[in-house]
């Protein structure tokens, strides 16, 4: 199975368009190690030519033209996406379905019937596209049911309902029900090995520990680094679990899990938002980090399964 992470941002991105924290001044003035990242997303295949896609970023359009294996070019129109998995129905993750309107076939979006309900009426996504290419909605459930998606064979794909928020414009927000955010172990059968891949992680439930234990990689929410950093930065009111993030460090954070794991499981960090300082490779949480074995994400990095 091979993993190509097409973008390791929070919502926003990084830099973000309008932020002149240490972190998104620093990057766009260059005066720290940091790379730019766009919007959280990755693709999935089992042979590198069809692909499964783990959420529409905004940033799409940059990430097909950056990542040259998601376009054959067999024919006039043509793509190496075969199915689009949304892991929630956030700005971040769905916004680039507009983007993706001139497909010949309705778009096969496999998602949990709590997603489908935010894009069809809290931002009608779902609805707006049926004038263009439309949908083909796969249902994925919250029951721990295995599937096999199209554009990636061999692999065998369990969601698992994760705890984590649901978007301003649902009805679940700061209420979240079962199917607002999934993980999701996938399991190539020709290696034997599989990946566990959550961006939007805000509670460790004993099923979702038992999914990272089986992994080999585990991708996980690396959204903030501390619970109150936006509110340090001023950036913002919101604490990191209040939008349904667990933060890497302090009690009960993600470090103190992912220390749990064997060593020779792959720990990497994904959906890292704009004030995180472990954004800033030179930073002393990237040295903490590193003593953990820890990596972060960053676009364009692929990996053999
Ligand atoms: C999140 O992951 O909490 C959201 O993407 C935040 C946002 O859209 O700004
Ligand atoms: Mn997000
Ligand atoms: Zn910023």
């Amino acid at each position: 199975m091979f993993l190509k992470i097409l973008g390791s941002a929070a919502g926003g991105g990084f830099p973000q368009w309008n932020c002149n924290c240490p972190m998104c001044s620093g990057v766009r003035e260059g005066s720290i190690n940091a790379r730019v990242r766009t919007q959280s997303s990755i693709a999935v295949s089992s042979d590198r030519t069809d692909w499964v896609l783990f959420n529409a970023s905004p940033d799409i359009l940059t990430q097909i033209q950056q990542c040259g294996v998601l376009q054959p070019s067999r024919q006039l129109r043509d793509t190496g996406i075969q199915s689009i998995v949304l892991m929630d129905a956030q700005i971040d993750h769905t916004t680039g379905l507009l983007m993706l309107r001139e497909h010949k076939q309705p778009l096969s979006i496999w998602c949990t019937a709590a997603v489908r309900e935010d894009l069809s009426e809290g931002n009608p996504l779902f609805k707006v596209l049926s004038h263009y290419a439309g949908i083909d909605w796969q249902e994925l459930s919250t029951d721990h049911a295995d599937c096999q998606i199209p554009g990636a064979p061999g692999v065998t794909f369990t969601p698992l309902p994760l705890i984590s928020n649901a978007p301003p414009y649902s009805p679940h927000r700061d209420q979240p029900v079962k199917g607002d955010t999934i993980g999701m172990l996938m399991n190539d059968s020709a290696t034997q090995k599989s990946l566990f891949y959550a961006p939007g992680l805000g509670e460790m439930e004993p099923h979702v520990w038992q999914a990272m234990q089986k992994a080999d990689v585990v991708l996980v929410d690396g959204t903030m680094w501390t619970d109150d950093e936006m509110i340090q930065r001023g950036a913002s009111a919101k604490t990191a679990r209040s939008m349904g993030h667990l933060p890497q460090s302090g009690p009960g954070g993600m470090l103190e899990w992912l220390d749990k794991l064997p060593t020779s499981t792959r720990k990497i960090l994904i959906h890292i938002n704009n004030t995180n300082p472990i954004l800033d490779e030179d930073s002393e949480q990237r040295v903490v980090l590193d003593r953990h074995g820890v990596e972060v994400a960053y676009d364009g990095l692929e990996i053999e399964i």
